[in-house]
């Protein structure tokens, strides 16, 4: 018997469930399992629903008075507004700087015209009667202005004007 005679002679003797042996390895056991679960996660599994992106709210151009500007500190989850020279900016995406805890919280929901205009963080720079007259920043002077102005320009560039400070009794004058 030559070699060749010996293999097929060899291959006709074995037990008929040979091939499915080898064929069920742990490892091709492994893989069919790894084959079934990737199948089922990519194209069976139902996908949740795509959640819509929720819509910011509107933004409406509105007057404030120091009052009603108030709660717009950035506490309970508002938003941060501050005044300068009778325009109100939206703040909110600076809550670093205004949020509560930030270094300028003191100007969010406030006029901060004068703080910004003398650099001072100090409580006598914000208007104290919040019914009374808009701050007029009459008795500045140039360098202060011109502080101020860069403030201004500054915040035009980066911030939204959601509105107009007035003080009481005008807000209807917009
Ligand atoms: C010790 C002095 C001060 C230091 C070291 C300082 C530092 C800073 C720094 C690093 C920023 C961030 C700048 C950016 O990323 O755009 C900033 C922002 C700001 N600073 Fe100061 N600051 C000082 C004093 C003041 C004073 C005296 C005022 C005015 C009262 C002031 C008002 C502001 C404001 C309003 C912003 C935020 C501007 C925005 O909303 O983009 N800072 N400061």
């Amino acid at each position: 018997m030559d070699y060749v005679e010996q293999r097929m002679a060899q291959e006709a003797a074995k037990p008929a469930g040979g091939a499915s042996d080898s064929l069920f390895t742990p490892l091709n056991l492994a893989l069919l399992g790894l084959f079934l679960y990737t199948t089922y996660t990519l194209l069976l599994k139902p996908s949740p629903p795509a959640a819509l992106p929720k819509e910011e709210p509107a933004i409406v151009f509105r007057t404030f008075t120091p009052r009603t500007l108030l709660p717009y500190n950035g506490e309970n989850n508002m938003p941060v507004y501050l005044a300068v020279r009778g325009r109100v900016f939206d703040v909110t995406r600076g809550r670093n700087f205004y949020g509560p805890g930030g270094p300028y919280a003191n100007f969010a929901g406030r006029d901060a015209s004068r703080g910004l205009a003398c650099g001072s963080f100090d409580e006598e720079m914000l208007t104290k009667d919040l019914d009374g007259p808009l701050d007029t920043l009459a008795d500045l002077g140039r360098d202060e202005m011109e502080a101020l102005q860069g403030w201004e320009d500054r915040f035009s560039e980066k911030y939204l004007v959601v509105g107009k400070l007035l003080p009481v009794g005008e807000e209807d004058k917009a």
